[in-house]
């Protein structure tokens, strides 16, 4: 019969780890809920007494608040906390290999390794292991293998898959009200116990029709295909985006015509810089890594075209600022508004405004940055990262970064937007016209200015997807 969950341990407090199970602690009174990470800083952060959290996430504050103390810890002692919950979400990073077999598009799947087999090391009492991470295919049969093989006698684990859908900026919104709750289990009776357990979690504030139950594997590839097919659709209004440039068409036209179609809907349909985040291109390559090991070349090729029409976007909005300026951006100075990969939050991976500041900075402008709510360090690595021949010495040079917009778009040659913070649409651009070398440009990568207005003052202005 099911097992009624009290305590839960979560391995990984980060972007997905902590959202998530500062949620379910909230929701779940009842509930006992360890966070663990090795990561010392990060749980001190998490455990800060002004609430410094470690990340930024709206609302997140606010739950972390209610429930820390009462029923919600953070810790680093992982064996402890496994070895006293029933049931354990397992929520460490799943990057992609930068090496070995499958460089640069599997999964490295090292960290769920070493997790599981700690698991496997410490637990005494049956456990319900979860998958919250995203990974490959079958990684729950990998999982299953290497606890049975090293559990204690008597000690029974089931596997459970449970991806998460949430998205950065929006978490606690998600978490709180999501589309629906995977689980993936097997289809014996001990996997649909387990199944039933972690569905009576959920059911303490997701309503019983949005908790859908499959099996492990459909419920590995669901969250791959979610994620691919979610990037699909920004690849493709951004491939259209390039054909409304060349033509005189608005993207934001034909996107809003096309969505109104209730076949294909509104949503996921803004044109961009190109999408970043740490999930779709690292999903979809694996997506791609996944049908290449199963000799399905032609599937591989349509979903790594995603992936490549992103570059494209990238490369393509970084030229179109290059040749605006006279085809040469050498010795001028450019702001750059925004630095995280999408408004809310302060996570920076994979974001689009990386790979443009590397381009600027190969052709030897100076850009000045400016982003709300990303960390100076966190740009300093970035950049570092993204240029790997160039000492930091000679990056800082060419960088700065500053704490205003209008400090940034102050005396510069042009100013792109590269993430859609709100507070950039209520910039006084009558203040920055004044201060910037004429004649004044404005690369809008996000659609959010208004450009008739900008035009008006006196601006030349490019936005992702308008011809005019
Ligand atoms: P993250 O890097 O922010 O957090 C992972 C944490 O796990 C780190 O703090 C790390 O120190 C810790 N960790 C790694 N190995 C450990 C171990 N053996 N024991 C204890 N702690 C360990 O990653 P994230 O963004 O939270 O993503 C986690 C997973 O969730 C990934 O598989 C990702 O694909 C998936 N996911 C992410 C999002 C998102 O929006 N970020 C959304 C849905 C799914
Ligand atoms: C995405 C998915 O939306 C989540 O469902 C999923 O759980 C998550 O990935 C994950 O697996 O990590 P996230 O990356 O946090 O969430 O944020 P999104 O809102 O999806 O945005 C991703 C990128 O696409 C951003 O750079 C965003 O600016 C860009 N985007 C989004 C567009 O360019 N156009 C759009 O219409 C929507």
């Amino acid at each position: 019969a099911p097992v009624k969950v009290s305590k839960i341990c979560c391995i990984g407090a980060g972007y997905v780890g902590g959202p998530t199970c500062a949620v379910v602690a909230l929701r779940c009174p009842h509930i006992q809920v360890t966070i663990v990470d090795l990561n010392k800083a990060r749980i001190d952060a998490w455990n800060s007494p002004n609430f410094e959290l470690p990340i930024y996430e709206p609302g997140l504050e606010e739950v972390v608040r209610q429930a820390r103390g009462r029923n919600l810890f953070f810790s680093t002692d992982v064996d402890k906390a496994i070895r006293e919950a029933d049931l354990i979400f397992v929520s460490v990073n799943t990057p992609t290999k930068k090496s070995g077999v499958g460089a640069g598009f599997a999964a490295d799947l090292n960290y769920v390794e070493s997790a599981t087999r700690r698991i496997a090391a410490v637990a005494t009492t049956n456990k319900i292991v979860v998958e919250k991470s995203t990974v490959p295919c079958r990684t729950a049969e990998s999982m299953r293998t290497i606890l049975e093989a090293n559990s204690k006698p008597g000690t029974r684990f089931d596997i459970l898959s449970n991806p998460e859908f949430l998205a950065e900026g929006t978490a606690i919104a998600d978490l709180f009200k999501p589309d629906r709750v995977l689980i993936g289990s097997l289809q014996t009776q001990e996997g649909k116990d387990a199944c039933q357990s972690l569905a009576e979690v959920y059911a303490n504030w997701v309503p019983r029709e949005r908790i859908l139950t499959v099996g492990l594997w459909s419920s590995e590839l669901s969250k791959l295909a979610a994620n691919a097919m979610l990037a699909q659709r920004i690849s493709s209004v951004n491939a259209l985006s390039a054909i409304c440039e060349a033509t005189g068409a608005n993207i934001d036209e034909v996107a809003h015509a096309v969505g109104f179609d209730s076949r294909i809907g509104p949503k996921f349909l803004r044109a961009s810089v190109g999408f970043g985040g740490s999930c779709f291109q690292k999903d979809i390559l694996n997506l791609v890594y996944l049908s290449e090991s199963l000799h399905l070349p032609q599937v591989a090729e349509y979903w790594r075209q995603v992936v490549e029409m992103n570059e494209y976007q990238k490369r393509r909005f970084s030229k179109t600022v290059v040749d605006t300026l006279f085809n040469t951006i050498t010795g001028k100075h450019i702001a750059v508004l925004g630095f995280a990969f999408k408004a809310d939050t302060g996570d920076t991976r994979e974001s689009a405004s990386i790979s443009l500041i590397r381009d600027f900075l190969q052709e030897k402008a100076y850009v000045t940055i400016y982003d709300p709510k990303v960390e100076e360090a966190q740009i300093w690595l970035d950049l570092s990262e993204a240029l790997p021949t160039w000492p930091l010495e000679t990056i800082k040079k060419h960088v700065s970064i500053v704490h205003s917009a209008l400090e940034a778009c102050t005396q510069k040659e042009a100013i792109v937007i590269a993430t859609e913070w709100k507070e950039f649409k209520e910039i006084d651009w009558q203040a920055v016209y004044d201060g910037m070398s004429k004649p004044a440009f404005v690369f809008d990568g996000r659609m959010i200015l208004n450009a008739d207005e900008l035009q008006k003052i006196g601006f030349t202005v490019k936005v992702i997807g308008r011809g005019d």
